[in-house]
């Protein structure tokens, strides 16, 4: 799978702050644990996982913590801090099981690499699984203005293996599926979104 071999080459340096995308990346992070509002009982799935930032952050405060990554070295960075009570799972987003019960699904900077019909099969299948009530929790790069008013960013990641929607074209997305949504535009190409299933 060609995002395994980017993301296997990119495991080293991925949480390293010294350029304003990795920045925005840790802001938004930071912002989908709050918006996840985690219970003791929750029972968490992370898709893309990546090294485990929202893994590690919300794994103290529920009762269970699944997290995804097709990659390799990714997860084993994950895996190379303090013990916690996390179940790392190498699989593929379009295809890993999420258990039917679910709580709380975070998903950060990890969808944008999906097909339109990949991301909408997603936002369905974790539609089926999470409680009444629960979250999918996302942030992403959303395009939030014209792509020519965002000067600087584009070299942010390769644009030909990334999807770019505008973060209120997900939210319609979410909520023709059964979901409410609330977007919050962090940055010109930078949304969270917050899906309530109904
Ligand atoms: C930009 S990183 C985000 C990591 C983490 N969520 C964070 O915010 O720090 C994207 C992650 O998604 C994973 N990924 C991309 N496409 C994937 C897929 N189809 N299945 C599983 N993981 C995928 C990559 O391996 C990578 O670790």
């Amino acid at each position: 799978m060609e995002a395994r071999a980017w993301w296997d080459a990119r495991a080293a340096d991925y949480d390293a702050t010294d350029d304003a995308a990795r920045m925005w990346r840790h802001t938004a992070t930071n912002v989908v644990c709050q918006r996840s509002e985690v219970r003791a009982t929750d029972r968490v799935v992370d898709l893309g996982c990546g090294t485990g930032n929202v893994a590690r952050t919300l794994a103290p405060h529920v009762e269970r913590v699944i997290a995804v990554d097709c990659s390799p070295n990714m997860l084993r960075r994950a895996q190379e801090g303090p013990d916690l009570d996390i179940t790392w799972v190498e699989g593929d987003l379009r295809t890993v099981a999420i258990p039917r019960g679910t709580h709380v699904v975070t998903a950060c900077f990890a969808l944008n690499e999906l097909s339109d019909r990949d991301r909408l099969a997603l936002f369905e299948r974790v539609h089926d699984k999470l409680v009444d009530g629960g979250l999918l929790v996302i942030a992403d790069w959303y395009w939030n203005v014209p792509f020519e008013d965002t000067e600087g960013i584009e070299g942010w990641f390769a644009p030909d293996r990334v999807v770019s929607v505008s973060g209120m074209q997900v939210m319609r997305e979410l909520e023709e599926r059964g979901y409410r949504a609330v977007h919050e535009p962090l940055h010109p190409a930078v949304s969270v979104l917050t899906a309530m299933r109904m």
